[in-house]
């Protein structure tokens, strides 16, 4: 992939910088704004050569139409306190707005256009209406940089179409992140032990069935751990359980055992009769009394999982391990960070919720090998997937 620095002198040129500002938020207020630090060096390296940057983000899944609660003005605010100097939002994203905001720009400023799903071609399965808004957006720019790790595996038009239409270079973010996450695919020093946890079985299928035949061991834990036990024949209570996957799972777990991959499931589970209780305890998971529901590992599966962590030499981890914004269910997770950090083996978090969970936990993120901005863009490079932002990268 190219650099920046392929790009040559970009002093006075307009940068068009794709993001992902997808952080995040109560009301208005960012509660996790890693993915806008994440964003920063590349956006500080163009500015400090004279760069007019136009930053270009989307933020949730608004329906092709402006929604206020949507609007990127608590990120442009944000970016501009971290960057250290006011940034412009324009009103739109190819509009009259925009074209202003862009015009106005000096040498070394960074501007912001307005959400860039509220313009329904960004999604569009169309090939010539993604075009049609990818040469709109090109218009506003000299070059086109790919820093938005997060969306890489979205066919979008500021994300895949735009960069057909102009020079173009991956942003230091992208190219961190494809660097560290390729190396666990590919060539991991083995022992290669995968962590697995967040909702839901059905997200993460594709991930499960690439990694048997690569990963030495997978430990399951979060929601879908559930439908895993249930797989083996326990009973899970009122536990988040997807049936229509259990079947799949069975064939999974006969899979992992053919090839030689260990599945280690938790043998113990935090439950209460309803998410939010105080009356919680811990039981084995062939013991998970009707009427309750599993909402984190219990501490021996922690213990267990810590053990398969510390020996491990190459870990991912993607989904955490219960319903870690509530204290009493944050253990689980915070066990798995905390043996992450202690490990000697290369660490891995990727996934928005696990990133998320480990700043919100107050782990400092020096301490662990790789902290992915991705979530299902990192679960798809360890998918062994071809990603299309990345790929249109690479001609
Ligand atoms: C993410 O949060 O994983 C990325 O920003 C992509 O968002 P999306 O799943 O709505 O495309």
């Amino acid at each position: 992939m190219k650099t920046i620095e392929d790009l040559g002198d970009l002093r006075g040129k307009r940068v068009l910088v794709r993001s992902d500002f997808n952080v995040p938020l109560d009301g208005t207020t960012i509660t996790d704004d890693g993915r806008i630090r994440a964003a920063l060096p590349t956006l500080q390296a163009l500015t400090s050569q004279g760069a007019r940057v136009v930053v270009v983000a989307h933020l949730g899944r608004p329906k092709g139409a402006p929604e206020a609660k949507y609007s990127l003005a608590p990120v442009a605010a944000r970016l501009g306190e971290l960057l250290g100097q006011p940034v412009a939002l324009a009103e739109d994203l190819v509009g009259e707005s925009a074209k202003a905001t862009v015009a106005a720009l000096q040498d070394g400023q960074v501007a912001l256009l307005e959400n860039v799903r509220f313009d329904a071609r960004e999604t569009s399965k169309d090939e010539a209406e993604r075009g049609a808004l990818a040469d709109e957006l090109a218009s506003l720019a000299d070059a086109f940089v790919s820093d938005g790790f997060g969306v890489v595996h979205r066919k979008q038009a500021s994300v895949y179409d735009v960069a057909l239409r102009l020079p173009h270079a991956a942003g230091t973010l992208v190219l961190t992140e494809v660097e560290a996450l390729r190396k666990a695919v590919e060539d991991p020093e083995r022992p290669y032990v995968v962590v697995l946890g967040g909702a839901k079985v059905s997200d993460k299928l594709g991930v499960i069935g690439n990694l048997i035949t690569k990963a030495d061991k997978l430990l399951i834990g979060g929601g879908m751990m559930f439908t895993f036990l249930k797989a083996q024949g326990h009973e899970v209570g009122s536990s988040l359980l997807e049936e229509d996957q259990v079947e799949t799972v069975k064939g999974y777990l006969a899979q992992a055992q053919e090839a030689g991959v260990e599945i280690v499931l938790p043998v113990d589970t935090l439950v209460a009769p309803e998410f939010g209780s105080d009356d919680y305890q811990v039981v084995a998971v062939d013991a998970i009394p009707a009427g309750t529901m599993g909402l984190d590992i219990g501490p021996k599966s922690a213990a267990l999982f810590r053990e398969a962590i510390l020996a491990a030499k190459t870990i991912a981890w993607n989904g955490p391990m219960g319903v870690f914004e509530r204290a009493a269910y944050a253990e689980g997770t915070k066990a798995v960070a905390q043996a992450l950090v202690d490990t000697e083996g290369f660490s891995i978090v990727g996934g928005g919720d696990s990133a998320a969970a480990v700043r919100l936990l107050g782990f400092d993120e020096a301490g662990f090998g790789h902290i992915s901005t991705g979530g299902g863009a990192s679960l798809e490079l360890l998918e062994g997937n071809t990603l299309p932002g990345i790929a249109v990268l690479e001609d």
